[in-house]
């Protein structure tokens, strides 16, 4: 299979349109998902009154298929993203896409785009995004009867510029899930009302938002777009624990990583924002699908900075091994944990 011509070291985290997609409808009539087919259609025909335009009810999901050094096209852990899409579905009356469907599905599609997967050692990788939403009108505030499942697939280098190069985060005074709220699925509308904080951030010179917990707000919850880690002084991984985040595959992955791989002691508890102010930490990561791990270097607290020990030059060292070992375990370079590896081809 010949691959596609592009200048796979340096994509950016953009959308490219590829050659397949993956489509399934629910209806209430058949009660059911039909069996879902590929098509090259990227184009969508609805009502003006979907529900997904009217209400936004739309549940997604990002993985990623990776070239192994062995030259396999594999993807990771594409089951716990299926499970993640059925709980989201859920919370917001959208009829669940079965685990198998799913991962059949992310299946189907990667292999038809093979020619799109960035080669082994690039850096990218093929970003699968997987998402359902309410296809038919609704006027009144109800679930709509029939939905659409897609999956495309986008080539796809770091997702913030410099890829492992520490970034400058703010903590913002914005909310983004209220206790009880849907901060733990990943649904659209919890992006849309997100979109103002990062362009201001962005427009400030800072490349994510830190959210506090809305109650509260002592506790640290996580960016816009990904889970936040810190190493303390003792060497052991602090990850932020609460019901209002998402419930991170990289995150759980990692603190595997670090307990059996590493040797890390791991602490998953609530995380006081005043510990980030009394210098507790010496590094502090995003982590993510998107993000893999980026080191935080600096942090800014209403207009005074905090700067992590590891600072803004390099990644610290303990980041550096848990994204080493992440990264060698999904590139066919480490072994991996029992079913941790989806091989597509
Ligand atoms: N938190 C948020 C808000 C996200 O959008 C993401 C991205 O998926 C994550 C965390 C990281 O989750 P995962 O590691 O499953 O990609
Ligand atoms: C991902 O990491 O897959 C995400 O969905 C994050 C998104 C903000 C790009």
């Amino acid at each position: 299979m010949e691959k596609k011509n592009l200048d796979w070291e340096n994509l950016s985290f953009a959308y490219i349109r590829t050659d397949y997609r993956y489509v399934a409808n629910y209806t209430a009539k058949a009660g059911c998902w039909d069996e879902g087919a590929l098509t090259e259609d990227d184009k969508i025909v609805m009502s003006e009154d979907a529900g997904v335009l009217q209400y936004s009810q739309s549940v997604f999901e990002g993985l990623k298929a990776y070239t192994t050094k062995d030259g396999h096209i594999v993807c990771f852990r594409p089951d716990l993203n299926a499970q993640r899409m059925y709980d989201s579905a859920l919370r917001l009356e959208i009829p669940p896409v079965p685990v198998e469907q799913f991962v059949d599905g992310v299946h189907k599609v990667v292999e038809a785009n093979a020619a799109w997967v960035p080669p082994y050692g690039t850096g990218a990788t093929l970003y699968i995004r997987p998402y359902v939403f309410g296809i038919s009108p609704v006027i009144g505030v109800k679930p709509a009867d029939d939905y659409q499942f897609r999956i495309f697939t986008t080539p796809v280098g770091p997702y913030f510029k410099g890829g492992a190069k520490p970034i400058y985060v703010r903590v913002t005074d914005y909310d983004r899930a209220a206790p009880h709220g849907t901060g733990n699925i990943k649904a659209g509308l919890n992006y849309a009302m997100s979109l103002k904080a990062i362009v201001d951030a962005h427009e400030k010179g800072f490349a994510e938002n830190i959210y506090l917990d809305a109650a509260t707000r002592t506790k640290i919850e996580e960016t816009g777009g990904a889970n936040i880690l810190f190493v303390d002084q003792d060497n052991t991984l602090v990850v932020p624990k609460s019901d209002s985040i998402l419930p991170s595959i990289t995150r759980r992955s990692l603190v595997y990583v670090a307990e059996h791989y590493l040797g890390m002691k791991v602490d998953e508890r609530p995380v006081y924002f005043k510990e980030v102010r009394d210098g507790n930490f010496k590094e502090c990561g995003l982590c993510g699908t998107a993000a893999v791990i980026s080191p935080i270097g600096k942090i800014n607290d209403h207009g005074t900075d905090i700067t992590l020990a590891s600072g803004m030059e390099k990644m610290g060292p303990w980041m550096t091994k848990l994204r080493e070992t992440l990264l060698g375990i999904q590139e066919g370079e480490l072994e991996a944990p029992e079913g941790w590896i989806h091989r597509i081809m």
